[in-house]
């Protein structure tokens, strides 16, 4: 595996690939979600590129730049053992060098749920992601559907500035317990944790209430609601049940694809996870089709 961490190196190392690249971009502090988008990214191309940036423009003043958790030589075992080809660890000073001025802005589909909660962060994902597909030229880049609006706003640019690449959406890998994996679950206090698993309990009522036939998006969300109230360490930052295509929270009922999405804050970790229903929909080949496609 080559780690290679200038923006030379990487264009001398892109220009000596032949055959499709596929592309995992992430933060670092691997897990196992991260690690399946690899296994994705190594079945379906010939060449395997995953990045490693903790981006400054995506973390809004007051979040948790500064205290992300970093583990660069844990990270680059585990892309090592997962098959990984090529790193790139770029530092800030390079994606974003003195006289940087150019940001790229997805309108519509970033305004509510995390948009709403969190001012630029699309902004920030948007650029340092176009920036990423210029610099590695992927055939298909993967994603989470753990970020589910995150995926709908890449495949929004992919197709609006034409990018000449598929975007795959990963189902949420998780742990036993049903918690979604991520990298901030290390801030959990051990009562955090035992506490967190009330998230998964909320979206699997919500999806029986679904299944037996209802579809009122104020009921939907009065029933996450009423699972995450029994958990006292547990404290919702947002409900929404939205148009899976638009993401347009819902008002009337409908039987379009939903997305059941919700953060919820224990301690100081705000937790995120979601659901697309009807629950089928939760594989590749749904979240491929309905996140990000409005039209
Ligand atoms: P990061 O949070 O490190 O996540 C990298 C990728 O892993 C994202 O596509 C995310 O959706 C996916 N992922 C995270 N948890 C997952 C899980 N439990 N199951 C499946 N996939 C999961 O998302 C980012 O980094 C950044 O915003 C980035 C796209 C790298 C741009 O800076």
């Amino acid at each position: 595996m080559e780690i290679i961490d200038s923006l030379a190196g990487l264009r001398e190392a892109r220009q000596r690939v032949t055959g499709s690249v596929g592309l995992v971009p992430t933060m670092g502090a691997l897990h196992a979600g991260h690690l399946s988008l690899v296994e994705f990214a190594r079945a379906e191309n010939d060449f395997v590129i995953a990045t490693i940036f903790v981006n400054p423009t995506q973390f809004a003043a007051g979040e948790d730049l500064s205290k992300y958790p970093r583990n660069l030589e844990g990270d680059l075992a585990l892309f090592e053992q997962a098959g990984v080809d090529l790193v790139f660890t770029p530092t800030p000073e390079m994606m974003y060098p003195s006289g940087y001025q150019t940001y790229v802005e997805v309108t519509e589909v970033t305004q509510g749920l995390e948009g709403e909660q969190r001012p630029g962060h699309f902004r920030g994902v948007a650029t340092v992601v176009s920036k990423l597909f210029h610099l590695t030229q992927p055939t298909r880049a993967y994603f989470g559907q753990k970020d589910a609006q995150q995926a709908a706003v890449i495949q929004r640019m992919v197709c609006d500035l034409n990018f000449p690449l598929d975007i795959v959406i990963c189902p949420i890998t998780r742990e036993a317990d049903g918690l979604a994996m991520s990298s901030r679950n290390i801030y959990l206090s051990a009562e955090e944790r035992q506490a967190a698993t009330v998230i998964k309990l909320a979206l699997q009522a919500t999806s029986a209430a679904y299944n037996n036939g209802e579809r009122d998006p104020q009921k939907l969300r009065k029933c996450l609601e009423a699972v995450i109230s029994t958990e006292p360490l547990g404290f919702v930052d947002y409900i929404s049940v939205a148009d899976a295509r638009t993401l347009c929270e819902l008002t009337a009922p409908t039987e379009q694809p939903l997305l059941v999405s919700l953060t919820v804050r224990f301690g100081k970790t705000r937790l995120l996870d979601n659901c697309l229903l009807p629950s089928n929909l939760n594989n590749r080949q749904h979240l491929a089709q309905i996140l990000g496609h409005s039209w």
